[in-house]
């Protein structure tokens, strides 16, 4: 997961600021954990992979994040991982409610267990409720703050996901939209990223390939061709949602997808001749 793409001089986005980010010892949240720490934020990295969460922490430096154990299905884990936010860095500026799963890949609703519908959800859905909650209580008071949660394209789409995750992933945009109308009384943003599919264990796992072959796949059921997904545009788009770069910006879910979730594949349509 080598990062290494600062220009020299170029300006820390989100200096002094304080960023919570739930599922930051693996993939995307790793990845934003970094890039966040790299623009002058303090991270706290949460997570229920401990020794993983604590290399990511390692890697960082302890000076500018720290680990906390933290299941987002559990409230006291969740007001634990906000509380040791405050009393660490002095506050809280940025709630990342990264951390998901994903069920595993079955044919049909008639081969989906009811446990792991409920424990998609739980994670997906529930997790991300409580960590707004918890960012919310020492948000308003402050009157400042920005709020992050992690959809997928299949927030929008069917057919790109399981059940559980697809109705979870709406579930977080609905979650979103609703709390930026509440917190907008108190100048806190809250939004919502969208990507298509990058190589991650969560990814592995459901599509049942790796590395390379994981990527080949999802580029060529890709839109956007000549380019491949990786977890560092997302942390990128993270990055750009929570800086003042994006101040009036509300209520939204960005989609990283290269235009995958807009395309009609079934008409195959401008479909241009190889010769030209
Ligand atoms: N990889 C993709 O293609 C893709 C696409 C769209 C959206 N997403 C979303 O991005 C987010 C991050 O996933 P990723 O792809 O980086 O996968 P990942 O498996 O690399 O990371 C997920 C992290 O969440 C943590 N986690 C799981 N359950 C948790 C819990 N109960 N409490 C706290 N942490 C928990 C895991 O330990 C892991 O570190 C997820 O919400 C996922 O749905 C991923």
């Amino acid at each position: 997961m080598g990062r290494n793409h600062m220009p020299k001089n170029d300006i820390k986005k989100i200096s002094k600021k304080v960023a919570l980010i739930t599922g930051a010892a693996s993939g995307i949240g790793e990845c934003t954990a970094k890039l966040f720490a790299e623009h002058g934020a303090k991270v706290v990295i949460a997570d229920i992979q401990d020794e993983l969460g604590r290399a990511v922490c390692e890697a960082i430096g302890s000076s500018k994040s720290i680990y906390v154990h933290c299941d987002v299905t559990n409230e006291e884990d969740v007001k634990n991982a906000v509380d040791t936010t405050v009393a660490t860095y002095g506050k809280l500026d940025i709630m990342f409610c990264n951390a998901g799963i994903s069920d595993p890949n079955k044919p049909g609703i008639l081969m989906t267990e009811k446990t792991d519908f409920d424990q998609v959800l739980s994670v997906n859905v529930t997790g991300v409720f409580l960590c707004m909650k918890h960012a919310t209580r020492v948000m308003v008071p402050k009157q400042a703050g920005s709020i992050l949660s992690m959809a997928s394209l299949a927030s929008n789409i069917g057919g790109v996901a399981s059940h559980a995750y697809c109705c979870a992933k709406h579930a977080v945009v609905g979650l979103t939209k609703n709390l930026a109308v509440e917190l907008g009384q108190y100048g806190i943003r809250v939004n919502c990223l969208s990507p298509y599919a990058m190589v991650t264990p969560l990814a592995t796992s459901f599509v049942g390939l790796e590395g390379e072959l994981l990527e080949n796949y999802i580029n060529e059921r890709a839109n956007l061709k000549g380019v491949t997904l990786k977890t560092d545009d997302v942390a990128q788009a993270a990055l750009f949602l929570v800086s003042d770069e994006a101040k009036y910006i509300s209520g939204q879910n960005l989609f990283i997808d290269g235009g995958f979730g807009i395309t009609n594949p079934s008409l195959n349509m401008f479909k241009y001749p190889k010769t030209l």
